[in-house]
């Protein structure tokens, strides 16, 4: 199947989906960092489930993408655009992929480690795992520096789509807007 429009243009689910995810993501980024640094204030365990409830959210929903892009394939760039940066493209997404499944995978792992488990909102999820600080500790370590490696892949994505925007003004911006 393809989710062609006659305009090359993303289906509004790929859309919707890219734009939601892409809110949680940034949110949840700040979130993390914020709540790291007030972490030893007595009401810091909201801001904590709350992060573990959004970031659950934004679990599924990154799962439901996948599945919805492997049976949705994007229309091929203009072909003004040189073939390395067709190439650079498409690399920077299959790793935009990768750690985006990475981010909430060993958040939700490093907290199922924890002593504080998993919630969802006032649902505490079952303990399915014995509490190990050391793994917890290992998850989260890898939890931050997964972070990092986003930022810095959003970063770059987000400098190439306003690229097309504003200078090439090719219409591949306007590919994954309404
Ligand atoms: C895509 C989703 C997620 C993003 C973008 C995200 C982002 C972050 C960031 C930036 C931090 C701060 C890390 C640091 O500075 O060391 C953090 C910490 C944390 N995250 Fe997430 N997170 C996500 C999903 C989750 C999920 C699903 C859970 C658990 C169910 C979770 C649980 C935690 C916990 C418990 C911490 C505190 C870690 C510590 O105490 O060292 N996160 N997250
Ligand atoms: C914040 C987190 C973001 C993530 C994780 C993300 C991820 C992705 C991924 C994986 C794709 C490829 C879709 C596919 O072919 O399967 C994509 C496409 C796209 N993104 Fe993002 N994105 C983010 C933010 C942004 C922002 C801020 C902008 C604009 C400034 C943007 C503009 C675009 C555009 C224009 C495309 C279509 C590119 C094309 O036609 O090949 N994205 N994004």
């Amino acid at each position: 199947m393809n989710n062609l429009n006659t305009n090359g243009a993303y289906d509004i689910v790929s859309k919707l989906l890219h734009w939601t995810i892409a809110v949680l993501l940034i949110g949840l980024i700040a979130l993390g960092w914020y709540m790291m640094s007030i972490e030893d204030q007595p009401d810091s365990g909201w801001y904590f489930k709350m992060h573990k409830s959004f970031g659950l959210i934004a679990a599924t929903l990154i799962l439901f993408r996948l599945i919805w892009r492997l049976f949705h394939t994007p229309a091929p760039l203009p072909s003004s655009i040189p073939l390395w940066q067709a190439k650079a493209a498409r690399g920077l997404h299959f790793l935009l992929y990768i750690f985006m499944i990475l981010m909430p995978l060993t958040g939700f792992l490093g907290a199922s480690f924890s002593e504080h488990g998993v919630n969802f909102f006032s649902l505490k999820l079952p303990t399915w795992i014995a509490e190990n600080k050391d793994i917890s500790e290992q998850f989260f370590e890898a939890h931050g520096i997964i972070a990092w490696i986003l930022v810095t892949l959003i970063s770059l994505h987000a400098l190439a789509a306003f690229k097309h925007f504003f200078i090439n003004k090719d219409g591949v911006f306007q590919r994954m807007w309404f």
